[in-house]
């Protein structure tokens, strides 16, 4: 086995069955390898460099239903919260202060006229109060093309959507059958990111009931294919209170393993796709208290730190446990530097860390 993997890695260039047996790597060997072979293009392309996102989960109020997320808009349970602008604002005096050159803001899903016009003038506001220094990722669900471009337009840069899955079946299993979770729209969606010009990011959960190793190839093959700039993907976690949580809590495959294919994902897309940003995402260190920087290792290099304030970090749950809850700002901080620096990586401060591959399309046009 280990010959044949040696081999595969060793090429330039890999079909289908080449990631699809590499997604199949099941001994530590053969993992090392795997691992060690995504960081050295990571080194090549995008150097040992790691970028802070600071994030803000400004809202949970969300008028989505996805069945595996906690703050989905059925779940009674949860309490709801918007952050004023002025809170929101402290955040980000904090992100500013602390020398994060970007944030990204996070919320449910919402469409209103109110909402979109807030989120305008937010944009605009943090532009304005930092001199434009603060690259800003927005992390806000589905929207019109319209709505995309006044954001854009007011200044923010980079979106992320994620697909969640690109195998229909899964897709549909993970959503009501309404016509308000549509496969197509998601990816439209993508589509008039791109052409407004943000750097467009996507991601998937990973280890789901019923997910093969084709199926998390596709994935990455999505990626491809989209010509995706930034990746955010991690492994599926269980909550309590919604539907898949309690359909899937005695089929979903350990943890353990959630974190290994996870893992393999980040290596993977990154010995395929090189130059994009690849994240370290919150999820991976809520199934194993390392993920993070085992992400980093398998190729990651963007970390989003959350910079929500302890009063609202507790009800922005999308899974059970999830980790820093209870950490203050500084601590997540704290924590997250040590953790980088322990593995070698440079935490790299004052520059926004934009997508290479971004950067090396746009100087081709
Ligand atoms: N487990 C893992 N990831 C989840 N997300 C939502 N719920 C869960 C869960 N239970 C992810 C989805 C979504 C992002 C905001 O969070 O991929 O796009
Ligand atoms: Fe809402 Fe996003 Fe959760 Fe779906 S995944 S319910 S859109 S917050």
């Amino acid at each position: 086995m280990t010959k044949r993997i040696k081999d595969i890695l060793n090429q330039e260039n890999f079909s289908k069955e080449d990631l699809i047996e590499l997604m199949k790597i099941d001994n530590k060997e053969d993992l090392d390898l795997l691992f060690k072979k995504a960081y050295e293009i990571k080194e090549k392309y995008v150097g040992r460099k790691v970028y802070y996102r600071g994030l803000i989960e400004i809202s949970n109020k969300c008028i989505k239903n996805c069945k595996y997320c906690g703050i989905r808009r059925d779940n009674q349970k949860v309490e709801r919260f918007s952050m004023s602008k002025e809170e929101i604002m402290e955040a980000v005096k904090w992100i500013y202060e602390n020398n994060y050159a970007s944030l990204a803001l996070q919320s449910g899903e919402r469409q209103d006229e109110e909402f979109v016009a807030f989120i305008e003038d937010l944009v605009k506001t943090v532009k304005e109060f930092s001199n434009g220094k603060l690259g800003i990722t927005l992390s806000l669900g589905e929207q019109s093309k319209e709505t995309y471009k006044r954001w854009f337009e007011a200044g923010a840069h980079r979106y992320l959507l994620r697909i969640e899955s690109t195998n229909l079946d899964i897709y549909k299993h993970l959503h009501p059958m309404d016509n308000k979770h549509l496969f197509e729209v998601r990816k439209r969606c993508l589509e008039y990111l791109r052409e407004v010009g943000y750097q467009v990011g996507t991601g998937v959960m990973i280890g789901l009931p019923n997910q093969t190793e084709e199926d998390l190839v596709n994935d990455i093959l999505f990626y491809k294919e989209m010509d995706i700039d930034m990746i955010g993907m991690g492994p599926y976690i269980l909550h309590k209170d919604t539907p898949l949580g309690k359909e899937w809590k005695d089929i979903v495959v350990s943890e353990e393993k959630r974190v290994e294919l996870g893992l393999k994902m980040i290596a993977i897309t990154r010995i395929l796709l090189k130059d994009v940003n690849i994240a370290a995402t919150t999820a991976l260190q809520g199934l194993d208290p390392e993920g993070r920087e085992k992400g980093l290792l398998a190729g990651a290099n963007i970390l989003m730190p959350t910079a929500t304030a302890l009063e609202h970090k507790g009800k922005y749950l999308l899974y059970d446990n999830k980790p820093g809850i209870n950490d203050s700002v500084e601590k997540a901080k704290e924590d997250m530097d040590k953790k980088v620096k322990s593995i070698g990586d440079e935490i790299v401060y004052g520059e926004w860390g934009d997508s290479i591959h971004f950067k090396e399309k746009k100087n081709k046009i």
